[in-house]
């Protein structure tokens, strides 16, 4: 995989996540790690830096866990996290990943994708995009807050609201 700047990343987001899917990733090699599939995120700016680098506010991305997940505690636990995203090849792998908890055995061992240790997180080694992104921000998606009560009714019959996690994007790579 090669590294490129944010600025030339060429998708759409809407259709890359909520049709492609992706993996949400936290964990490393020493501590263990845990991945799982998501067909719901943002990707896109918000707030600044001091040093004026980001202008227009700073690239990030938003994925939403559900507090059953056990990705999510190596979410909350690490400081970094990522996103990859397959080709349509691994579909059944990612269906796989999104239908069975890491908590009962090594799915990512089953699936046969290959983790990439670097730089504290991991990632996927078949990927064809991965953003590594450090967490700025978490916070519950609270009930009073659905203006459009339909919402609730169909998403969340279990009141299960996710966690929302909105994370700077470090680093971008491609397949070469
Ligand atoms: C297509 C698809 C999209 C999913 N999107 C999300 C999501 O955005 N957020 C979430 O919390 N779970 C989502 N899931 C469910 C998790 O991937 C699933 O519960 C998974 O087994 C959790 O694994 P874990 O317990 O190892 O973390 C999705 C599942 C699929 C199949």
């Amino acid at each position: 995989m090669r590294e490129i700047p944010v600025q030339e990343l060429q998708i759409n987001p809407m259709t890359m996540i909520a049709r492609e899917w992706m993996l949400v990733t936290a964990g490393n090699q020493e501590r263990g790690y845990n991945t799982m599939t998501a067909s719901w995120g943002h990707l896109g700016s918000i707030w600044g830096r001091p040093d004026g680098k980001w202008p227009g506010g700073l690239p990030t991305a938003v994925v939403y866990v559900r507090p059953q997940r056990y990705t999510k505690e190596f979410v909350d636990r690490e400081e970094l996290f990522t996103l990859s995203v397959l080709d349509e090849s691994w579909r059944k792998a990612l269906g796989y990943l999104g239908s069975h908890s890491g908590r009962d055995g090594d799915k990512v061992a089953a699936v046969g994708l290959t983790p990439v240790f670097d730089g504290g997180t991991t990632y996927f080694a078949e990927a064809r995009l991965v953003l590594v992104c450090r967490k700025l921000y978490r916070a519950p998606l609270l009930e009073s807050g659905f203006i459009d009560r339909d919402i609730v009714t169909y998403d969340y019959p279990e009141k299960d609201f996710h966690d929302m996690y909105v994370g700077e994007i470090l680093k971008v790579l491609v397949a070469d």
